[in-house]
């Protein structure tokens, strides 16, 4: 093993960030850190519940009021983009049953939604003018979520770009950044006087590396070269929506939405040479998020790949205060040294005895404990709120899976998780259940089912499964049961 492998070159790192769907689907996971069993089940009275959607995955009415084009409506026309081919041009039918989508939240005793807003349909070509009509649909449902008692959390960008801005370099150019403020700035206008709540960015982690390097994601490009440029332009575009926001209002609450894994070198004789690549892929997947808004600053490992895309004094924009950090958490990722491949990282593979649920995740609530630790042991305590956690039924093309014990298995785990953060310290203020309803699950199609509700494809019909009543009972007494 003479070849040096630090400091890990982009392409190097690149080839771990690529491999992470790889990693997600390779097998099992125990714990790599200690995670103490909680010594109560109570959550506070003041922890908030409730359930997260993305309005690509439900709305379904593409073309109705204006809307303009995203990346993901013509990436999902692409021959073998989509395992079942389907598109989601009805999807949950939401732009016409947000009503019942309320209804079934507050039913659940889930005082609180995070929807997101489509930016195609504010501003259809990206910029200029706000499309009124479009606007009013995400009026309507901020007043029905209301109306049921249900508190609406807003995400601006959960990854259907307008397809116009796409034309012209998307997040690889650094306009981006004044459209995206531009956009916030719109939304801050017409929603900002009934929502209150506002998470920036979902995952710009999953968006920058399956938008653009592996190309499963809209808009579907392999460029490993762009990555550090669509980093540092997800950053930068996040600090200017911020600030677009608090300038248009002083009483909103903002965050953004992170997708933190733990990196895990793969075990084995070998573990102490994984150890870096694991490091290596860390900076990029975690660091390279938390650290410019938490900190102004890169972590080391990653300002190769930043590179030229960070300007003078960019990182007084990317650092803002915010209100809330969220965290999208399902599993972690394990890495390994290759040295067959150019980059010397690959996916690795977890632990032989942990199981996975039927989305191919390990099920490893170790992994949102270390993270939920890590926020408040190196970043300050952070408020925080879960805002996705969650499994998917096996996955196929038939109904869903109404008793789903193992989901209520999954929830319970990862929610002792949650608790046993807070009682060595950390400020998780809610966790949002994903998803409310089975939808369209991006490159799995329909295939791929993580509803509290099942829906018929046919008729739009919402049948609740066990662990709708689960959750229900655990939103009202805040009291976390045991396994039977
Ligand atoms: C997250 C996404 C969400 C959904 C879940 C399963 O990465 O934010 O839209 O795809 O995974």
């Amino acid at each position: 093993m003479t070849t040096p492998i630090f400091p890990l070159h982009r392409r190097a790192v690149l080839a771990g960030l690529g491999a992470v769907s790889l990693a997600a689907a390779s097998g099992c996971a125990p714990a790599a850190v200690q995670m103490p069993a909680p010594k109560s089940r109570q959550f506070p009275k003041d922890f908030i519940w409730g359930a997260a959607s993305a309005a690509y995955q439900i709305e379904g009415a593409l073309d109705a009021d204006g809307r303009g084009e995203s990346v993901w409506d013509v990436f999902a026309h692409i021959d073998g983009k989509i395992v079942d081919h389907s598109l989601p041009a009805i999807a949950c039918d939401s732009y016409r049953r947000y009503a019942e989508d309320a209804a079934l939240l507050s039913g659940a005793s889930l005082k609180n939604y995070r929807f997101s807003i489509a930016w195609p349909r504010v501003q259809p070509t990206g910029a200029g003018a706000a499309n009124e009509k479009g606007l009013d649909y995400y009026s309507r449902l901020a007043d029905a979520l209301l109306a049921q008692g249900v508190t609406p959390w807003a995400t601006l960008f959960h990854w259907d770009l307008p397809q116009a801005l796409q034309a012209n370099g998307g997040w690889g150019n650094r306009d981006i950044a004044e459209r995206f403020a531009d956009y916030a700035g719109v939304i801050a206008a017409k929603l900002g006087d009934r929502v209150k709540n506002f998470i920036v960015l979902n995952e710009a982690a999953v968006h920058a590396v399956l938008g653009h390097v592996t190309g499963e994601h809209a808009p579907g490009l392999k460029d490993a070269g762009l990555l550090g440029r669509v980093i540092h332009h997800e950053n930068l575009a996040q600090g200017r929506a911020i600030q677009a926001l608090r300038a248009a209002r002083n009483d909103l609450r903002i965050g953004t939405t992170l997708a933190l894994m733990p990196a895990r070198a793969e075990g084995g004789v070998a573990a102490f040479a994984n150890r870096p690549a694991a490091e290596g892929f860390d900076a990029l997947w975690n660091g390279a998020f938390l650290d410019p808004l938490l900190r102004g600053a890169y972590p080391e490992g990653a300002l190769a790949t930043i590179g030229a895309a960070l300007q003078a004094d960019d990182l007084a924009i990317t650092k803002q205060p915010v209100d809330f950090i969220g965290v999208n958490y399902y599993s972690p990722a394990y890495i390994k040294l290759d040295l067959s491949s150019p980059s010397r990282i690959a996916a690795g593979a977890p632990p032989a005895d942990t199981p996975r649920d039927a989305f191919g995740r390990e099920i490893d609530p170790s992994g949102l404990y270390e993270m939920l630790e890590r926020l408040r042991t190196q970043y300050e305590n952070p408020l925080v709120y879960i805002t996705e956690n969650g499994c998917s039924d096996p996955f196929s093309n038939g109904p869903a899976v109404i008793e789903d014990g193992f989901r209520i298995d999954y929830l319970r785990k990862h929610l002792e998780a949650v608790r046993s953060a807070m009682e060595a310290g950390g400020r998780i203020g809610g966790y949002f259940h994903w998803s409310l309803i089975d939808n369209w699950e991006w490159a799995l199609g329909f295939t791929s089912k993580f509803g509290l509700v099942g829906m018929n494809r046919d008729t739009g019909l919402r049948t609740p499964k066990a662990s709708y009543a689960w959750m229900k009972a655990l939103a009202e007494s805040g009291l976390l049961d045991t396994a039977a």
